[in-house]
C-alpha cells in the first residue's frame, strides 16, 4: 500500500507550550490509523494540523503527493479531507439533512453565495448536493431522520451525523476525533460498525479515540501520543506490550486498566 498521507517533523507551538512536538507519521491508503494518548497529549491538534483549521509552526504535511501545510481547509476538503471535532459544532434548529448540506455548500462550485442568490448553476448543485448529503445519511443510519431538527436527535445521533457530514464530501481521509465519547455500549458498537463499514469503501481513516474497544477493533496500526511526542507505534499488540506505552498511562487507572484488557 502507498502512503496517502505523510507527516514529517510536525510542531506545533502555543506560546511557550508544544502541543505536537516533531512527529512524523505515514499513512497508507485504505488504513485505519488509530491515534491514543493521555488528555492534553496533543491528539485533537495533529488532526487540526491535518485538517487545516491550525498552521504548523514547523514541518510538512504530504497528502495525496502534495504539501498542504499552508493550504487553507477549504482547499483541503476538496482534494478530499473530511472531518469530525471533538465537540459537535450542529446547527440545532436546521434539519439533519440541512446541517448535512452546508458542509458541502462550503466546498461546492456555486458557493454559498451562488446558492442563496438561487443562480441556476447552484440549482443543480444543489440537487447534487443533496443527493450526496442523502446518501451520507444512508451510510450512518440516520436516512429516516432526514427531516427531522438536528435539536433533536439524541446524542449518539447526533455523532453520526457528524460523521455523515464529515462523508457528504465523499473524502479520501477521514479524520475522526472521538467518535465514541459519550456513547453507551450499544452504540459504541454499532459505531465500530459504522467505521469498518466506510473503511471497507476505500476511504482511509485516522481514529483519535479513548474507547480502546473502538480502536483495537477498527485499527492496524497505532500512534501513542504523550506530552505531545510521537510515544510508539505498531500493531495493536505490539503497542499494548510497549513499556513506555503502558508507563505513560499508570497513573491513569480508566485508561490502564482499558488498555490492560486487550494485552
Ligand atoms: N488553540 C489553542 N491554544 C492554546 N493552546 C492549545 C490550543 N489547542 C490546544 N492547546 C494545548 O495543546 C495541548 C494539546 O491539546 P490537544 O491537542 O487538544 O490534546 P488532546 O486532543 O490530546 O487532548 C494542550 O496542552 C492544550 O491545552
Ligand atoms: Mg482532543
Amino acid at each position: 500500500m502507498s502512503a496517502l498521507l505523510q507527516i514529517s517533523g510536525l510542531a506545533k507551538r502555543f506560546g511557550g507550550l508544544v502541543a505536537t512536538d516533531n512527529i512524523s507519521m505515514t499513512v497508507a491508503h485504505g488504513q485505519v490509523r488509530g491515534v491514543i494518548g493521555p488528555n492534553g497529549a496533543g491528539k485533537t491538534t495533529l488532526l487540526s494540523l491535518i485538517g487545516g483549521t491550525m498552521q504548523p509552526s514547523e514541518g510538512s504535511i504530504v497528502f495525496d503527493g502534495l504539501e498542504v501545510s499552508a493550504s487553507p481547509t477549504h482547499r483541503r476538503a476538496a482534494m478530499g479531507i473530511g472531518r469530525t471535532f471533538q465537540n459537535i459544532k450542529l446547527f440545532d434548529s436546521m434539519s439533519v439533512l440541512r446541517n448535512v448540506m452546508v458542509g458541502s455548500h462550503l466546498r461546492g462550485r456555486a458557493g454559498i453565495w451562488g446558492a442563496m442568490l438561487c443562480l441556476p448553476s447552484a440549482a443543480a448543485e444543489e440537487r447534487r448536493l443533496r443527493d450526496e448529503a442523502l446518501a451520507a445519511l444512508q451510510t450512518v443510519g440516520l436516512l429516516a431522520l432526514a427531516e427531522v431538527e438536528a435539536g433533536s436527535l439524541s446524542y449518539g445521533q447526533k455523532r453520526l451525523l457528524e460523521i455523515a457530514r464529515a462523508m457528504a464530501s465523499t473524502p479520501q481521509l477521514l479524520l475522526l476525533d472521538e467518535p465514541a465519547a459519550g456513547l453507551n455500549p450499544t452504540e459504541a458498537v454499532a459505531l465500530t460498525q459504522l467505521i469498518k463499514r466506510i473503511s471497507e469503501s476505500g476511504v482511509t481513516i485516522i481514529l483519535v479515540e479513548h474507547h480502546m474497544d473502538v480502536i483495537m477493533s477498527t485499527c492496524s496500526q497505532i500512534s501513542v501520543l504523550n506530552y505531545g511526542k510521537l510515544l510508539a507505534e505498531g500493531s495493536p499488540s505490539e503497542v499494548q506490550n510497549n513499556e513506555q506505552v503502558v508507563e505513560a498511562y499508570l497513573g491513569r487507572p480508566g485508561l490502564e486498566e482499558r488498555l490492560a484488557a486487550y494485552a
